[in-house]
């Protein structure tokens, strides 16, 4: 049997891979994979378990221990040993905990398979850092989204300011460039492009044309056998969003 078809979306924190993913799987009637939720999760599971995050054989073990489970509706809702954490996964601090716990090597492999079932029919668009160069190697349709430093800063200042909380630009771009680091420089998987991924910078992109962009790599056969279409006015929002 064939594999089903898969699109990796990759890049750095705010290029706008969350929003643009979740649109393309919409537009293609595929299921949708946010593998940075999954390391988030299990941010959210070590610290609720008390376990040492510099110590990555316990990490580890809790990756294969928490009961991870996503419910897709409208949105998409985290459940953690049955717990809704949808919303705290979302602060900056589990962001910043996951980029560190991400970078241990036995927690990469702990969550391969739990990432690789995600692999279903009719296809799966995952979005991550490293989809297209370890995870789904052999994905068929290959995406690296990213923008400028600032661009990505002051994009995650507005959604944070359109949350009501009390945020500084000049901390923002301190953490963002802190996390790219971090995740471009680990020896274990590091954020780089897949030699056979399209770059696609989203600095002056709106959202629909990055769909738009995306969905142009793919043939018409199959986003026919999708019921997809080609024109722009995916109801997404003119502002990206997180990722
Ligand atoms: O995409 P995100 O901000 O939710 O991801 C949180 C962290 O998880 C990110 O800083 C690095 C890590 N991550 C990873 O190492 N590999 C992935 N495929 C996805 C996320």
């Amino acid at each position: 049997m064939t594999e089903a078809p898969v699109l990796t979306i990759d890049g750095p924190s705010g290029a706008g891979k969350g929003t643009v993913s979740r649109l393309v799987a919409r537009r293609l009637g595929w299921r949708f994979l946010d593998s940075g939720a999954i390391y988030r999760a299990l941010a959210w599971a070590a610290r609720r378990r008390g376990v040492d995050l510099n110590d990555a054989d316990a990490v580890a073990r809790v990756a294969g221990e928490m009961e991870l489970e996503f419910i897709c509706d409208d949105d998409v809702k985290v459940l953690v040993d049955g717990e809704d954490v949808t919303d705290r996964l979302q602060t900056e601090e589990c962001g910043r905990i996951a980029s560190k716990i991400a970078a241990y090597p036995q927690v990469r492999r702990a969550l391969l398979d739990k990432q690789r079932a995600f692999r279903r029919p009719p296809g799966l668009v995952a979005d991550g850092r490293d989809m297209g160069t370890v995870v789904f190697p052999d994905a068929p349709y290959k995406v690296f989204l990213t923008a400028s430093a600032e661009e990505r800063a002051r994009r995650r200042y507005l959604q944070l300011k359109a949350q009501g909380l009390d945020v500084n630009l000049d901390q923002i771009i301190k953490d963002l460039e802190e996390r790219d680091r971090r995740d471009r420089e680990r020896e274990e998987s590091p954020l780089v492009p897949a030699k056979d991924a399209v770059v696609i910078d989203s600095s002056d992109l709106s959202i629909d044309e990055v769909v738009d962009r995306v969905l142009a790599l793919l043939p018409e056969t199959v986003k026919s056998s999708s019921g997809a279409t080609a024109s722009s006015g995916s109801g997404g929002e003119d502002q990206l969003r997180r990722n």
